[in-house]
C-alpha cells in the first residue's frame, strides 16, 4: 500500500518538474493587445489617396463621372500589375494637360513593392532568431524580455515599432534612416543601420549579415506594414568634411552656434548641464502593450536629447552627424537645421566631434 502515495508523488515530479521548467526558463512570448489590420490599413491609405485625387479631377474639370467612377477599382488592396493598370488606364482618360498637375498624387497611388512571400518567411526565421527579443514578437517594439530596454545613460527606451501601430499617425518612421517628415526608408540606409548599430543603445550591430540575409530581413520588416507598398527610396546624399573640419577657429564658431540655438534642449554639457527629456511620437505601453495614459490622453515615449560626451553619437562619422543636424531626427524634436547654411552645421560638426573627445566617449560604433 505505500507504494501508491509513492507513485503518486513520482508522477508529480516526472510531471511538474518539466512544466516548471519551463514556465520559468522560456521568455513569456506576449502578443500585444492592440491588434492591427494589413487590409484594412491598405485600404484607410487608398480611400485617403483615391478621394485626394478625386477632389483635384473634380476641382478642375468638374464632376466628369467616368475617370472618377474607374479610380474606385482602387479602393480595395490589388496585386502589383493589375493596380498599375488601372491606375494607367485611369490616367489615360484624364486629358493631357491635367496629367502633368496630376501626376504626384497618380503617383502615391502606383506600387512600388510588394512583398515576395518565400522572402518575407526566410527575413521572418532571420527577425525571429536576432531581432525578436527587442523588437517584439510581431514587430512592434513589444519586447519579449519583460523588463524592457535602457540607453547607456540608463533611461528606459523602446526598439523601433515596424508596424505604425504604436507612432500617433500609424506611420513606420525611422530615427536615422527616414528624413525628418518622412515615413519608411531607403534599403540601403536601414542596411547601414543594421550592420553597424545604433552605439548608445542596445540596438547592436550585426556586420556578418550578408547583403542577401540583409534583404530577407528587410523584406520581413517591410511586410509589416503595406504603406511601404506605395513609397519611393529616395538616396540619401552623405557630404564630404571640409579639409580644415579640426581647426581651432572652427570649433570656437561651432561653440558659438550651438550656444545661440541648441543648448535650448542639449543645454550647455562643458558647463556641465544634462540635457532635457523630450517626447517622441510614439506612445508609451504597458507589458501586454495597452497604450498608457494619462487620464484622457495617451502617454508618449521619451528620450534625453544627446548628452554630448556623455555617451556615443548613434551615428558618429562627421558626415553622418552633418546629415543628422541637416535633417533632424524622425520622431524626436530633434528638427532640421538645414537652414543654417552647410558652413555653420561644419562648424558645429567639429564642435560636436570636440565635446565627444574632451568627455572621452569613443566616437566610433564599437560594439
Ligand atoms: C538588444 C536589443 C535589440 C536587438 C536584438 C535588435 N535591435 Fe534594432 N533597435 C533596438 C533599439 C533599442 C532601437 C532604437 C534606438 C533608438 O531609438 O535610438 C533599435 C532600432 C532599430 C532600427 C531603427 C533605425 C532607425 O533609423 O530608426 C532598425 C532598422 C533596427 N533596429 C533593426 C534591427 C534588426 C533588423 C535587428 C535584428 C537583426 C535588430 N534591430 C535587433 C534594439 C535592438
Ligand atoms: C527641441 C529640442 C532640441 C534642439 C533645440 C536641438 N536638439 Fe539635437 N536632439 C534633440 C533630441 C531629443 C535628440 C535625441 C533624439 C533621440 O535619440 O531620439 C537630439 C539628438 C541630437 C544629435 C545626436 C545624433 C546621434 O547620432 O546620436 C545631434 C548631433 C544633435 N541633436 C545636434 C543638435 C544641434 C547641432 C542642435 C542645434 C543646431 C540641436 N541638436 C538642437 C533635441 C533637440
Amino acid at each position: 500500500m505505500k507504494g501508491i502515495p509513492f507513485a503518486i508523488f513520482l508522477g508529480l515530479i516526472t510531471i511538474g518538474l518539466p512544466i516548471l521548467y519551463i514556465s520559468v526558463s522560456h521568455p513569456r512570448y506576449k502578443k500585444s493587445i492592440v491588434d492591427y489590420d494589413l487590409v484594412d490599413i491598405e485600404s484607410k491609405y487608398r480611400q485617403e489617396k483615391v478621394q485626394n485625387l478625386k477632389n483635384k479631377i473634380a476641382e478642375i474639370v468638374g464632376e466628369n463621372g467616368k475617370v472618377l467612377v474607374s479610380l474606385d477599382r482602387l479602393l480595395n488592396p490589388l496585386p502589383m500589375e493589375e493596380n498599375n493598370r488601372i491606375l494607367d488606364e485611369v490616367a489615360s482618360e484624364l486629358p493631357k494637360d491635367l496629367l502633368d498637375s496630376l501626376k504626384d498624387s497618380i503617383e502615391e497611388l502606383r506600387m512600388k513593392w510588394e512583398p515576395d512571400s518565400k522572402k518575407v518567411q526566410i527575413g521572418k526565421e532571420y527577425y525571429k532568431n536576432y531581432c525578436m527579443t527587442c523588437h517584439g514578437m510581431y514587430g512592434d517594439s513589444l519586447p519579449v524580455t519583460p523588463e524592457g530596454l535602457k540607453a547607456d545613460l540608463g533611461y528606459p527606451m523602446y526598439a523601433r515599432d515596424f508596424t505604425g501601430k504604436y507612432h500617433r499617425e500609424g506611420k513606420v518612421v525611422f530615427k536615422y534612416a527616414s528624413s525628418f517628415l518622412g515615413e519608411m526608408a531607403p534599403d540601403e540606409e536601414l542596411k547601414r543601420i543594421i550592420r553597424e548599430g545604433l552605439p548608445g543603445t542596445p540596438m547592436p550591430g550585426y556586420p556578418y549579415f550578408t547583403d542577401a540575409e540583409l534583404d530577407y530581413i528587410i523584406e520581413y520588416i517591410k511586410s509589416l506594414n503595406p504603406r511601404w507598398k506605395f513609397y519611393k527610396a529616395e538616396v540619401r546624399n552623405y557630404p564630404q568634411p571640409p579639409q580644415d573640419l579640426y581647426s581651432e577657429e572652427r570649433i570656437q564658431r561651432g561653440r558659438e552656434a550651438f550656444q545661440s540655438v541648441c543648448i535650448a534642449c542639449h543645454r550647455n554639457p562643458e558647463a556641465g548641464e544634462e540635457p532635457l527629456e523630450q517626447p517622441l511620437a510614439w506612445y508609451e505601453f504597458s507589458e501586454d502593450g495597452a497604450i498608457l495614459k494619462d487620464g484622457e490622453n495617451p502617454k508618449f515615449q521619451a528620450v534625453k536629447a544627446r548628452y554630448f560626451g556623455k555617451e556615443p553619437l548613434r551615428r558618429p562619422n562627421p558626415s553622418e552627424i552633418f546629415v543628422v543636424i541637416q535633417e533632424g531626427i524622425a520622431g524626436s524634436t530633434m528638427t532640421p537645421w538645414k537652414h543654417l547654411g552647410d558652413e555653420k552645421i561644419w562648424d558645429i560638426v567639429s564642435y560636436i566631434i570636440y565635446l565627444q573627445q574632451k568627455g572621452g566617449v569613443d566616437g566610433n560604433a564599437s560594439r
